[in-house]
């Protein structure tokens, strides 16, 4: 007989909950995040001027500002919801039970060659990148104008990780959103990515959220649009341990702007 592929339900964006998508993937340092911060600190350990930098589609979580405090000038955060949002000035402002990201920072010290960063070590670092962030708002890749008129600014430095990709099951809508992301990058500006590969969704909690099924050659078509071509690396991570969550690999990418 044959075997029938039952089609998951996947849920729009007004059912995302902060708190579910922190339990399912930022309780522990996963796999796939050991990949995207070691990438992430390598371009950062390359860069050599402290920049204003966007993080974009930032969601609930701040392990990537955490990465980048040291090596910017400062960090502007944006997230579609407002819920993510609420939850990242909690973490800023150390209130509402805040989500605490204690051993991220570990995972990063760790990775910058600290041995066993001691606790202070660590409330020093996320110190530091209290101090970095010093704008969070709403933003949206849908549009032309994602950061809308109040916060529009463009960028020697953006970091967007799992946002277009996990944002929409769509290809052309995630190449949409990737070229206004894109252009919020300064020319000469970097970029650097991350995203699921292969993948229709990913589980939060008790539900699932889209992803738009890309794989190399899809990133690297559109980054070729808005990059430098011989700037862009793009890396894929095989990574069977997040299969129950709905992929079993990432991507992770760096581009300068033409
Ligand atoms: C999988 S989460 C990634 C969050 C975080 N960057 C991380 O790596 O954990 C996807 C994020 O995309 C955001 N998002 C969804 N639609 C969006 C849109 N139209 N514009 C900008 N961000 C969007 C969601 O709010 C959510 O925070």
């Amino acid at each position: 007989m044959k075997k029938i592929k039952k089609k998951l339900p996947i849920s729009s964006f007004q059912h995302w909950k902060a708190q579910d998508y922190l339990n399912e993937f930022y309780l522990v340092v996963v796999p796939d995040e050991r990949e995207a911060i070691k990438f992430q600190l390598d371009i950062l350990k390359k860069r050599n001027k402290k920049t204003l930098t966007l993080e974009f589609g930032c969601g609930p979580t701040l392990h990537r500002a955490i990465a980048a405090a040291p090596y910017v000038s400062e960090i502007h955060m944006a997230d579609y919801l407002e819920e993510n949002l609420e939850t990242v000035k909690n973490w800023l402002e150390s209130k509402n039970e805040f989500h605490n990201w204690n051993h991220y920072t570990k995972y990063i010290l760790e990775k910058e060659g600290i041995q066993q960063p001691s606790l202070d070590q660590i409330h020093e670092r996320e110190s530091l990148t209290r101090k970095k962030i010093t704008k969070l708002f709403q933003a949206d890749a849908s549009f032309k104008d994602p950061l809308g008129i109040k916060y529009r600014e463009f960028y020697p430095f953006v970091i967007s990780g799992f946002c277009a990709d996990s944002a929409t099951d769509d290809k052309k809508i995630w190449n949409t959103y990737m070229r206004n992301i894109a252009s919020l990058v300064l020319p000469n500006g970097s970029f650097f990515t991350a995203a699921l590969m292969n993948a229709s969704h990913y589980k939060t909690g008790n539900k699932y959220f889209p992803s738009a099924n890309i794989n190399r050659i899809d990133l690297l078509k559109v980054l070729e649009l808005d990059f430098n071509p011989k700037s862009i690396t793009i890396e894929e991570r095989d990574l069977p341990e997040h299969q129950h969550q709905g992929y079993k690999g990432i991507l992770l990418a760096h581009a300068i702007k033409k």
